[in-house]
């Protein structure tokens, strides 16, 4: 009786203070300053301007390169809730399946063209042929890939809502990272020979 009673006070209160940190855990946590500057240190417009780009579109490379613009690369990120990443797809090549834990990734096809997909919780794959100038929404956590099926190279930017979206490889991160080969034997139903084969194959560029 007294748990019920109590239970009915505190549940209307329980309810939106749930909701609030479940907002809070949303994004990026809110900094109570402008922007995060190093330590003992002032700054000018070059703390906030990124150069590492320059010359990269220029630079083709002979596998998918990803040029990563996260708070570790560029500091004025931090705070900010934003990042970047500049992705190159020669003829044929893929982003293999992965995720991004702590943001949705708004993807912008620059050049080429682009098969897309990604998995939803209720295992649903959503898929799309982009052409350039086309932009597309991979929703946060979920597990997405790309691939060029042209015989051109592509060239896409993608925007996170996170200063470190983190990457989680699906392929590395459960066969690269010493999981028994008994385990993942049986829980991809196979035997261990096969996960063996498809681990030194994940070695190979
Ligand atoms: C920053 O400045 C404070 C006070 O002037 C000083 O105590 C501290 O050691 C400095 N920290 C660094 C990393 O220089
Ligand atoms: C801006 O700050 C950087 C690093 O602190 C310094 O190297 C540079 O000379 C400064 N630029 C100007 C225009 O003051």
């Amino acid at each position: 009786m007294t748990l019920n009673f109590l239970g009915l006070i505190f549940f209307p209160l329980l309810v939106p203070a749930l909701l609030i940190i479940n907002n809070a855990l949303a994004s990026d946590p809110d900094i109570i300053y402008d922007y995060v500057s190093p330590q003992n240190s002032s700054v000018n417009g070059s703390f906030f301007t990124y150069t590492g780009l320059r010359g990269v579109l220029h630079q083709i490379p002979q596998s998918f390169k990803a040029t990563k613009v996260t708070l570790v690369e560029f500091p004025a990120l931090n705070g900010q809730s934003i990042s970047y990443a500049l992705f190159q797809y020669p003829a044929g090549s893929i982003n293999p399946p992965h995720i991004h834990p702590r943001a949705a990734e708004f993807l912008f096809l620059v050049s080429g063209s682009l098969q897309v997909g990604f998995v939803d919780t209720t295992r649903t794959l959503y898929t799309q042929n982009l052409q350039s100038g086309d932009m597309f929404i991979f929703p946060k956590g979920l597990i997405h890939y790309q691939y060029n099926p042209q015989s051109v190279p592509a060239t896409a930017i993608s925007a996170f809502g996170s200063a470190n979206a983190g990457t989680v490889s699906i392929p590395h991160s459960i066969f690269s990272t010493g999981i028994d080969d008994v385990i993942l034997a049986k829980a991809f139903k196979t035997d261990t020979y096969t996960v063996k084969k498809i681990r030194s194959g994940l070695n190979k560029p």
